[in-house]
């Protein structure tokens, strides 16, 4: 794809109901027409449109290895999230990118890392866990460590793949939920108290956290103090957005476009940003 300004065609090949509560998240699988192939990074995003109501911006979240088709999981929140819900497999949608920065991914390499995702925070770090716990990668980094928190376990996105992932040597997962539930085997309480009781190297790790801006607030304020340094926590903000390529100027914090210097940034960077995310 060239022409960041023009939408290509494509199709929802599939759509995956994700969450069984009250937040309304789908899984929309999507390949380009005319055998054009999608190249991006875990972290960028795409525009995608619906011809008469709207383009909103969404994270890529399969894996960055898979070229002929491409994920993206979207919340039901308003005009074009409630239109895209509607569709089914065979339906057109038009598609803008791939734009913005990605996660370092090379200046992981050889570091332990710390994943914390909070509800469909998990949808934009799914292609950098498919990209590093892919045979191919998984040598590069040391332990991955997911911490995945939902608000219920109806709330968990991509549960089909916790025990594929579990299987990957030197990996593992912690599942927690903010209120107890009968049944429930995983942990119950806010990330930024059941992070504070793992163990990691903190000058060894890697942190990349994302979810609620609360969440992201209360578990970047914790791995500080836990000893983390601020430019080893990344995060990707999730601004409001128009053109996507720097041009409308909607996205600006400060002197920085999202669309573009971003989305990821990290805890070093955004603390000299104003306090507008
Ligand atoms: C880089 C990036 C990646 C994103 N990735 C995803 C993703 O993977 N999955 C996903 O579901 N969403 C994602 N979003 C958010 C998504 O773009 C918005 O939910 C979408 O634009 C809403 O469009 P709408 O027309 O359905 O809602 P609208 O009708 O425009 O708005 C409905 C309500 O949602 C609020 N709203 C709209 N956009 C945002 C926003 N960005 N932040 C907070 N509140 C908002 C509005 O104020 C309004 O109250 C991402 C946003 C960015 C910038
Ligand atoms: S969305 Fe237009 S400048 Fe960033």
């Amino acid at each position: 794809m060239n022409n960041s300004y023009v939408p290509v065609k494509a199709e929802i090949i599939e759509v995956i109901q994700e969450t069984s509560s009250d937040v309304d998240i789908k899984t929309f699988k999507i390949k380009l027409v005319d055998d054009e192939k999608m190249d991006f990074l875990p972290g960028q995003f795409v525009e995608l449109s619906i011809p008469g109501v709207g383009e909103a911006p969404f994270g890529f979240a399969s894996s960055p290895l898979e070229r002929n088709f491409f994920e993206l999981s979207i919340k039901k929140t308003g005009l074009v999230t409630e239109a895209v819900h509607n569709l089914w497999a065979g339906a057109t949608v038009w598609i803008r990118g791939p734009f913005g920065n990605s996660f370092p991914m090379e200046e992981m390499e050889g570091s332990n890392i710390l994943l914390i995702a909070g509800g469909l925070g998990l949808a934009p770090l799914r292609p950098l866990i498919l990209y590093m716990l892919d045979e191919s990668n998984r040598d590069k980094y040391g332990s991955i460590q997911m911490l995945l928190a939902a608000r219920s376990s109806r709330d968990f996105i991509y549960t089909r793949d916790f025990d594929q992932w579990k299987e990957v040597k030197n990996t593992d997962i912690i599942l927690t939920i903010d209120n107890p539930e009968e049944g429930w085997k995983g942990r119950v309480g806010y990330p930024h108290i059941i992070v504070s009781e793992m163990e990691f190297d903190v000058n060894n790790t890697y942190a990349v956290l994302c979810g609620p801006p609360i969440m992201i607030k209360f578990v970047s304020a914790k791995l500080v103090e836990l000893g983390f340094p601020e430019n080893r926590i990344f995060t990707t903000l999730e601004m409001r957005m128009t053109c996507g390529v720097g041009k409308c100027g909607k996205c600006n914090i400060g002197h920085r476009y999202v669309c573009i210097d971003g989305p990821v940034f990290n805890m070093a960077q955004l603390s000299q940003m104003p306090d507008e995310y």
